[in-house]
């Protein structure tokens, strides 16, 4: 543990850090454009160049381990004429792009042009060399080669995360740029990386580009549902509409990448097919309900059908898509306050996408919570054969897409089957066409709640926008639902339901809602 001296203040820090990592722990910014922590070091673009004493020139501060007794200034006015410098050369043949240039607001040129340079170009604007711009590379990303300072975290990120190796940099001089290698494309399952990792507006986003400008948009820290590697991620909204999904950096998880089939999921939340008020079936048509007449319609469904034929007349599908907190309050209102069987369903399609690195073949954000909060289940096919021949009456499916699980032949029986069937859901579909109630809920980005992904992590969503229209939050409407059915006391937010649940689940007794934090915390061990 070193102890060194950055502008005067003193820190001891891990062995084997560089100048940039130390000088962040006393929150002092050493600008750099090329050094990234998730990829190796390529000391290319001098801007984090510092002074370090007994050191006759200025050193990179990327490439620079700490050592005992080292005395390092990062605001001498050596190093302030450095960077003006670099950022000077930097910008001799660069457009003038920023008023059309959609990395405006996130673009670390501007940025440090702002904080470092603020001087005038001495190089005259038609003398500026002119290579491509806006070329459509990839299925996700356009390139554009002004732009470009040749930091080489693109090329450094294709060949040492994905190992794909599609972009290089040719030509010599100021005719340096970075392109494809012949017949290649950028296609690889994790393209989108290259555009957060591009500091200037070289690498863009296609399906982001000019839809918002950045500083308007809010962000939130969540976690990716579309597989149960759980990458975390922020996202980024504005009034009330997701705009995209980025990495959030979890050393335990996902470094500081996610893949772009995740990243594209957000697209799926808003929009097309949403339920959004409760409805009730209408012989052919649907008739629009209030949230306390579709509770009550529910309750009394069910009681009915309990008090005519048994609890084992009515069973419960929860599937791996809920969240801990929701299939804790399902448990309770399906079995002990219905004394109804329950099923659970983590389904994912037989060619589901896979790799060695973040893709999981398990589409499903909570296989693991699904495990750890429900045991002794009832096989679910059995249960769809009892409901077929007549002893499974009434259905409650929580997420339960058994139209995707089973196909349409298993959902016709049933829907001719069944008495009664509600549906607690994001999206209309084949599945809740054969519901009597559908109760419309948020998706993971309007709620709070955990997930657990497969390495058995717990990890926090957050409400990032509201539910839209009348749809409510799972553990609301299911707290509520469980108050109807009991009369008793109900937790009044997600945090208060995973007390209750960390309460009677020995492996989620260490944990603690609030102490999970942005993080998260694994589960306890054997669980
Ligand atoms: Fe760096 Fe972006 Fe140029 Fe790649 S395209 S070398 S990430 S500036
Ligand atoms: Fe989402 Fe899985 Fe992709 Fe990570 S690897 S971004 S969790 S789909
Ligand atoms: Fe150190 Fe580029 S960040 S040389």
């Amino acid at each position: 543990m070193p102890t060194l001296e950055i502008d005067g203040q003193s820190v001891t820090v891990e062995d084997g850090l560089n100048l940039i990592q130390a000088a962040e722990r006393l929150g002092i910014e050493i600008p750099h454009y090329c050094y990234h922590p998730g990829l190796s070091i390529a000391g290319n673009c001098r801007m984090c160049l510092v002074e370090i004493e007994k050191a006759p020139k200025l050193q990179i501060a990327c490439n620079t381990r700490v050592a005992e007794g080292m005395v390092v200034r990062t605001q001498s006015d050596k190093v302030k004429h450095a960077r003006a410098a670099v950022l000077e050369f930097l910008l001799i043949n660069h457009p003038i792009d920023c008023p059309i240039c959609d990395q405006a607001g996130e673009c670390k040129l501007q940025d440090y042009y702002m904080d470092y340079d603020r001087q005038e170009s001495r190089f005259a604007l038609e003398d500026k060399v002119h290579k491509n711009k806006a070329r459509d590379i990839g299925p996700l990303i356009m390139l554009d080669q002004e732009r470009c300072i040749l930091c080489t975290r693109c090329t450094r990120f294709l060949e040492e995360v994905t190992g794909t190796g599609e972009l290089g940099v040719f030509q010599r001089g100021d005719h340096c740029a970075i392109d494809l290698f012949p017949d290649r494309r950028l296609t690889n399952a994790y393209s989108g990386n290259v555009a957060d990792i591009c500091p200037v507006g070289a690498l863009t986003n296609k399906d982001f580009r000019f839809r918002a400008r950045v500083w308007y948009l809010d962000h939130t820290a969540s976690v990716c549902t579309t597989c149960a590697t759980g990458c975390n991620i922020d996202i980024h909204h504005r009034r009330g509409e997701v705009l995209r999904f980025r990495p959030r950096h979890n050393a335990d998880v996902n470094q500081y990448w996610m893949c772009d089939e995740g990243r594209l999921s957000y697209k799926r939340l808003q929009g097309e097919g949403r339920l959004l008020q409760p409805v009730v079936r209408d012989g052919a048509a649907w008739a629009v309900r209030g949230w306390t007449e579709a509770r009550a319609l529910l309750r009394t469904r069910l009681s009915e059908i309990v008090a005519a034929h048994g609890a084992g007349a009515v069973a419960g599908v929860v599937s791996a898509q809920a969240t801990n907190e929701e299939i804790f309050l399902f448990g309770r209102l399906m079995r002990e306050a219905l004394g109804a069987a329950v099923a659970t369903l983590a389904w994912s399609p037989v060619d589901a996408t896979r790799d060695d690195f973040l893709i999981d073949a398990d589409k499903n954000p909570n296989s693991a919570g699904l495990r750890a909060l429900l045991t002794d289940v009832a096989d679910l096919d059995q249960v769809l054969a009892e409901a077929r021949r007549g002893a499974v009456r009434g259905l409650v499916l929580l997420r339960a897409d058994l139209h995707a699980a089973r196909g349409s032949g298993v959902l016709d029986a049933l829907g001719d089957a069944l008495e009664f069937v509600a549906v607690l859901d994001t999206h209309f579909g084949p599945t809740a066409e054969i519901g009597d109630l559908l109760l419309p809920i948020a998706t993971f980005a309007e709620t709070d709640g955990t997930f657990i992904n497969r390495a058995g992590r717990v990890q926090r969503v957050h409400e990032a926008v509201p539910p839209p229209a009348q749809s409510a939050r799972g553990w609301q409407l299911l707290s509520e639902l469980l108050g109807d059915v009991t009369g008793d006391a109900v937790p009044v937010d997600a945090s208060a339901v995973f007390t209750e649940l960390a309460a009677t689940h020995a492996a989620f007794r260490q944990l603690s809602y609030s102490r999970l934090g942005e993080l998260g915390q694994p589960l306890a061990a054997g669980a």
